[in-house]
């Protein structure tokens, strides 16, 4: 929690006449925030803050595949930013050792899990905005321990929102969550047409799914992810903070570990460049539109200076219907790529696994003017470079640690 009074709010950059021109007011902060008294200058918080501030940009999640290309942008732009992570997925701190090496004394790391509300607490009273991505990642280990699957998705976020609120001056905060919560989706009405799943419907087909479709929690990751959903916008509608959401479809690009519990792209480019064969589940047809990391990076950044038009909203973001591609057609590419198939065995289809899911990103795009720029064969060709370079891929190919440029490959 924060018990820096108000003037020592106005000291930290918040009080230059453009930033109390735009402003929102703090009633309902103050009538339901039962940490403590608000006491803000003029009443009023900062409508935008663009990061520039003194206090940092806030990662949770930030040593991660998305955390890492983030806080990468953010720190090249020449900001401040804190990673708060508990380094529980393999592998990450390679990335936040490329991260420090790199960037050096702007760069803050702090150890912790969002299960520790004290550590939270500190690390956001550092905060002007919190981009929050630690999570419990993967629809088949939330199968194996759902308990864990929704302390942290679920509960974690809740104590983030907790000290967001606890704030004098709430920071504002962007969620990731995903296209899990519009569940299986088998309601509708595909087709086969050479390789692929598409909709019968012609308008499904031409735009995707927008945030109009139904909620239908499949799965306990869907279900910790939902819930963690509605609990940050409803932090917008009921104590004003300023959030919103992002229901993301698959992201892929370097400094992603991808495995075969989550990160597909990656997953099947590592097994290829390992020369190892791929198991997929179901009969591979199924399509999904791929977003370029980059391109999410440059989403999040849209976000943040928007917050205040965008607050209180959720937006399906994803590669739309320009950047499909079905598992199958994955595989042909690789084999364009390397001049050689991979071997693939075929299994059961996964529980709660979507035939066919594809952002309509038009909600998003009307709000800020945001649109993809990187198409996936362009994208997946670089992540092959990348890991193929720098990859966990290498490590193998060499059997010995090394570096490379800063990079450390001994994930
Ligand atoms: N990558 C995708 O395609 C995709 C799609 C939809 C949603 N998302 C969401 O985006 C976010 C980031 O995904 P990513 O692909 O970068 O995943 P990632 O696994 O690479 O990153 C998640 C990070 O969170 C950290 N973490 C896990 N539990 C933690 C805890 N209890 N406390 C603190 N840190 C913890 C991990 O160590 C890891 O560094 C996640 O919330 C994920 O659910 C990702």
């Amino acid at each position: 929690m924060n018990d820096e009074p108000s003037k020592a709010r106005c000291r930290n950059g918040h009080s230059s006449k453009s930033e109390r021109s735009e402003v929102a007011p703090i009633n309902r902060l103050k009538k339901f925030n039962g940490f403590k008294k608000l006491s803000v200058a003029n009443g009023k918080i900062p409508a935008r803050d663009n990061g520039r501030s003194e206090k940092l940009v806030l990662i949770t999640g930030g040593a991660g595949f998305i955390g890492t290309n983030l806080a990468d942008r953010l720190l090249e732009q020449g900001e401040r930013v804190l990673i708060f992570d508990n380094l529980s997925r393999a592998g990450v701190e390679q990335n936040l050792k490329w991260l420090q090496e790199k960037h050096r004394k702007r760069l803050q790391f702090q150890r912790a899990s969002v299960l520790d509300r004290v550590a939270l607490g500190k690390a956001v009273a550092k905060a002007s905005h919190v981009f929050h991505f630690a999570a419990q990642v993967a629809v088949t280990t939330s199968l194996d321990n759902p308990i864990e699957d929704f302390e942290i998705n679920a509960r974690g976020t809740l104590n983030l929102l907790e000290a967001v609120r606890a704030q004098a001056v709430p920071p504002s905060l962007i969620f990731t969550s995903t296209n899990k919560v519009y569940g299986d989706l088998s309601e509708v009405k595909l087709r086969a047409n050479n390789g692929r799943y598409e909709p019968v419907d012609p308008t499904l087909r031409e735009s995707g799914f927008n945030e109009a479709r139904a909620l239908a929690f499949h799965s306990p990751y869907g279900c910790s992810k939902g819930a963690a959903c509605q609990y940050v916008l409803d932090y917008a509608r009921t104590f004003g903070l300023r959030t919103a959401v992002f229901r993301m479809s698959c992201i892929y690009g370097p400094h992603q570990f991808g495995t075969e519990d989550q990160g597909w792209v990656a997953h099947f480019l590592i097994k290829a460049l390992n020369g190892a064969p791929i198991t997929i589940y179901g009969d591979g047809q199924q399509v999904r539109d791929i977003l370029f990391v980059e391109d999410l990076v440059d989403a999040f950044l849209l976000a943040r200076r928007n917050i205040q038009k965008i607050s209180g909203h959720a937006f399906n973001i994803g590669g739309g219907p320009q950047n499909t591609i079905s598992l199958l057609e994955l595989l042909k590419f690789i084999k364009e790529i390397r001049g050689e198939a991979m071997t693939a065995d075929f299994s059961d289809w996964r529980t709660a696994d979507q035939k066919y899911y594809v952002s309509n990103t038009e909600k998003f795009r009307a709000q800020t003017g945001w649109s993809p720029k990187v198409g996936a064969r362009e994208g997946i060709s670089k992540l092959y470079y990348w890991l193929q370079e720098f990859g966990p891929v290498r490590r193998k190919l060499t059997a010995r640690s090394e570096s490379l440029e800063g990079h450390s490959v001994t994930a």
